[in-house]
Formats: C-alpha cells, structure tokens, sequence
C-alpha cells in the first residue's frame, strides 16, 4: 500500500467503525459502503443516495463463515456456486437470520451476499466485518467504476473515497436467487440481475455439481428497483438505435427529438470496444465521458452481433440507461 493509501484505510477503518460510511473499491463498481452492525451508517447510505429504503443492500463479506453466520440456510448448491466464483461478481440471495438488519434487506425474508474481488476492501472486511454497499451513485444514476465518478456523485459531502483505482469488470455482480426442489427435484436458479459471471459461466459450472439445477433468468416477483426499466442514467438522454442508422441525419434526430420532447442539436456516438470484457470495462466511463463533453444526446448502436456471454449484462444495463430505443 502507497502511505496515502494506508492513511486513508486506516480512516476508512476508524470511521466505518464510528457509524459513518466510506466508499470502497470492488471489481465491479465502487460501493458505499457501512458496516452491518451500523444501523446509523446503513441510514446515511440511503440518505446520501437518495433511494428509496425498498431497495435491499448487497452486504460484503469475505469468507464463508461471514456468509454463513447472515443466513439460514446455506444450500449445497449456494455452496458450490461461491465455492466456484468467489471472490468474485456473483451476488446469492438467501433466507437471512433474524438478526441481520431489516434495513438492509428492505425488510424480506433473504439477503444478498457477495466476497468482492478486490484487496483493499477484502483487508478493510477483515478489520471491521461485514459491509452492507450499494452502488456508490445517486439513485437511479451511472454507477461509477472509478474513485473520480463517486466524487463527481457526491461533491458537497466530505465522504471518504478509498481509491483502489479502476474497477477491473465494470459493471454491477450478476444477482442470483434459487427455487430449492425437493429431494429428486431439479433446483432452479434464477438471474435476477445479468452480470460478470454469465450464464455461460453458470451453465460449464454446473456440470461439476451433483445435482441437476435449471437457470431462468428474471424474477417471478416484485422487482427490485435494480431491475426497474430506468436505472443506470447518464445525465443527458441516451438512445439505442439501429445498427444500419446514419447516425447524421435529420430524420433520426427528428426522431429523437419527437420521443424525448426536446430539441436535439449536438449526438455524439458511444462505440463499444468489440471484446465484451473490455467494453463493460469502459462502458460507465465512457457514458460519464460522453455526457459531460457538451453533447445533449448519446447513441449507442444496437447490434445484433453483441448478444449472449458477458453481453447480455452490457444490452440489460444499456437498455435500462436509454431514455429511449429506436431498435
Ligand atoms: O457489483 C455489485 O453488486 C455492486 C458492488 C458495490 O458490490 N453493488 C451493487 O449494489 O450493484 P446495488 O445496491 O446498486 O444493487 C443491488 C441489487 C439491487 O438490484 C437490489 O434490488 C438487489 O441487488 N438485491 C439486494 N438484496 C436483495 C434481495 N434480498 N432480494 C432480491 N434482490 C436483492
Ligand atoms: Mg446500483
């Protein structure tokens, strides 16, 4: 660790433990993070972000024995799923003990788990314990993959940002929820939320587990505003559109114009690298990039091509981020 970096852990631990929140590195996004024994702190996080307290909180751990002692039940199948990815961008959601607090779970039956992959907030877990952590954005907002965006997010707070430097995925943990069979059943594991670990990934996992298991991806109740059509919003209105579209002409900005009601001068493209790991590396970067660089609307092509693997998280974050989609 850099000395500025080891004065602002050391901070980072005292005030986590002072019921304050800090924000913290993950391969993914950057979290905002409070320590799961903070009723105050897991307030603030709300507070800050503006979101609605019906919207449940991911809590971090670092080893099974953390994951185990927040949850009722640890299926084998839960099991081997962690055992396979983690530390890693996979999220589990199971039936939660008593005594993890219902501010954290919006007041369900489950709670979300996940060991990040990153070594300053796996050492920050391993002095003050579990850390429940949303995206560190406004609600609603982009999710920011570097230390800047969270400041850019939060300018008027003197939050501390422990900067672990780019998030090396770049986009948000795929959320898993399961539907356990009985004995001689087929388990069904459901993606709440496409992300880093695929369903491709899934699928090749399961081949080594004993039991037979199918995946579906959505949810068979109440979303989850994660999962709600706008989230993830740059500040200026992006639109999907076809991959043939002149992306110059009139017409489709006449277009735009009709769809979000205002008028249109300045597009600007956001081209997606072709390797999908690469593209969510950037993808949130790029977005905040764009929407800061004097242009009023971003287009994204839409490709046919860019589907199934690490792109079926990119599409589903996209989707949920235009204002509107000529495709
Ligand atoms: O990669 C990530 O998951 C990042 C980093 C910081 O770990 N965190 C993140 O948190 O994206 P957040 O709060 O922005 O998204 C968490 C998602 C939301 O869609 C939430 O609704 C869902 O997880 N979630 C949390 N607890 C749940 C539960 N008990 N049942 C169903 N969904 C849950
Ligand atoms: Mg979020």
């Amino acid at each position: 660790m850099s000395p500025d970096t080891n004065a602002n852990f050391e901070l980072a631990c005292e005030r986590l433990s002072a019921d304050d929140v800090v924000a913290v590195p993950t391969e993914t996004v950057y979290g905002l993070a409070a320590s799961i024994h903070s009723e105050r702190a897991i307030r603030k996080i709300f507070q800050l972000k503006k979101r609605p307290f019906f919207d449940p909180l991911i809590v971090h751990v670092n080893s099974f024995a953390q994951a185990r002692a927040l949850t009722s039940d640890w299926p084998a199948l839960a099991d081997f799923l962690a055992r396979t990815f983690w530390p890693g961008p996979l999220t589990l959601v199971l039936p939660k003990r008593d005594d993890v607090n219902p501010l954290i779970t919006s007041g369900l039956p489950t709670v979300a788990i996940r060991h990040p992959r990153h070594e300053l907030t796996d050492q920050l877990i391993e002095k003050v314990g579990p850390l429940a952590a949303p995206s560190a954005n406004r609600f609603g907002h982009t999710s920011p993959s570097r230390a800047e965006h969270v400041r850019a997010e939060f300018p008027d707070e003197s939050l501390l940002i422990l900067d672990g430097g780019p998030c090396e995925v770049g986009l948000e943990s795929t959320v898993l929820s399961f539907d356990l069979a009985p004995i001689g059943g087929i388990d069904v594991i459901r993606i709440l939320r496409p992300g880093g670990v695929t369903e491709d990934d899934l699928e090749t996992a399961l081949k080594k587990f004993s039991r037979a298991a199918r995946i579906e991806r959505g949810s068979n109740e109440i979303q989850a505003p994660g999962q709600l059509k706008h989230h993830y919003m740059p500040d200026i209105p992006l639109v999907l559109v076809d991959e043939l579209a002149n992306l110059n002409s009139r017409d489709l900005l006449s277009l735009i114009e009709k769809n979000t009601n205002s008028v249109m001068k300045s597009p600007v493209e956001l081209v997606l690298d072709a390797d999908p790991a690469i593209a969510a590396r950037e993808l949130y970067a790029k977005m905040r990039a764009l929407a800061d660089s004097g242009a009023d609307v971003i287009l994204v092509r839409n490709s046919k091509l860019r589907q199934g693997g690490f792109w079926d998280a990119i599409n589903d974050r996209l989707s949920r981020a235009a204002t509107v989609d000529l495709t």
